[in-house]
């Protein structure tokens, strides 16, 4: 499973892609929004596709096939390897479809159910992404979703992408990978704990410090 960082931060996606184990990155308005107002959206986008290199999603904020449409080339102006984040809606499916004839790269957001992300996988998308901490906000169980979707994709062997979204914790990223997504895409802070375990902190301390006393002890 590839890790994508899921920001607009462009100091944390910066240290993210420093550590040599992204494969991407992933915006959506509303993280655009967090972001300082003052800053140009599409130089923000530009910088973060660069400090990456690989995958960056862009998401489209019209709710029709045309605007969606109109936008995708805007932001395929801005960088051409763009994958376009569209929204799972029927005008959305269809903006799908005529990207897909056209080989742009597609991402579709906000799916809740396998049956959504067989209709996006249908309609042409590269990637489906399904969320999870959305579920379990609404007391369902999130990783379930991702649990059918990737059985539907073992089965009928569908070659879109699953992308784990809306992860809160490790444990969320943890069970992603036992259920068979192909990515998750993680906050900047969850990555980081993700990476993080007491005892690897304590025992690198204890191997910096023996090397210490032995090299003391040579001198
Ligand atoms: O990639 C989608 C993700 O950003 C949504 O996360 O935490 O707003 O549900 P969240």
């Amino acid at each position: 499973m590839q890790f994508y960082v899921d920001s607009a931060n462009l100091s944390d996606i910066r240290h993210a892609a420093s550590l040599g184990f992204l494969s991407g990155v992933t915006t959506n308005p509303s993280l655009l929004a967090k972001e300082d107002p003052s800053l140009d959206v599409k130089q923000i986008i530009k910088e973060i596709h660069a400090s990456v290199g690989g995958h960056c999603s862009v998401e489209v904020n019209s709710t029709d096939t045309d605007g969606m449409l109109r936008e995708a080339d805007e932001i395929l102006k801005w960088f051409p390897e763009a994958t376009i984040k569209i929204p799972m809606i029927p005008a959305g499916l269809s903006a799908v479809r005529r990207l897909a004839q056209q080989e742009i790269p597609t991402n579709v957001t906000l799916i809740f159910t396998a049956n959504q992300a067989l209709a996006a996988h249908n309609a042409g998308a590269t990637y489906v992404s399904v969320f999870v901490g959305r579920l379990d906000d609404i007391s369902t169980e999130g990783i379930q979703a991702i649990r059918d979707t990737a059985e539907i994709w073992d089965l009928h062997s569908l070659d879109s992408q699953i992308i784990a979204a809306s992860l809160r914790h490790p444990l969320h990223v943890l069970e992603c990978a036992r259920a068979g997504a192909h990515i998750a895409t993680v906050p900047y802070k969850v990555l980081m704990q993700t990476l993080n375990h007491p005892l690897t902190t304590s025992g690198v301390q204890a191997f910096v410090d023996d090397y210490k006393k032995m090299m003391a002890a040579k001198s």
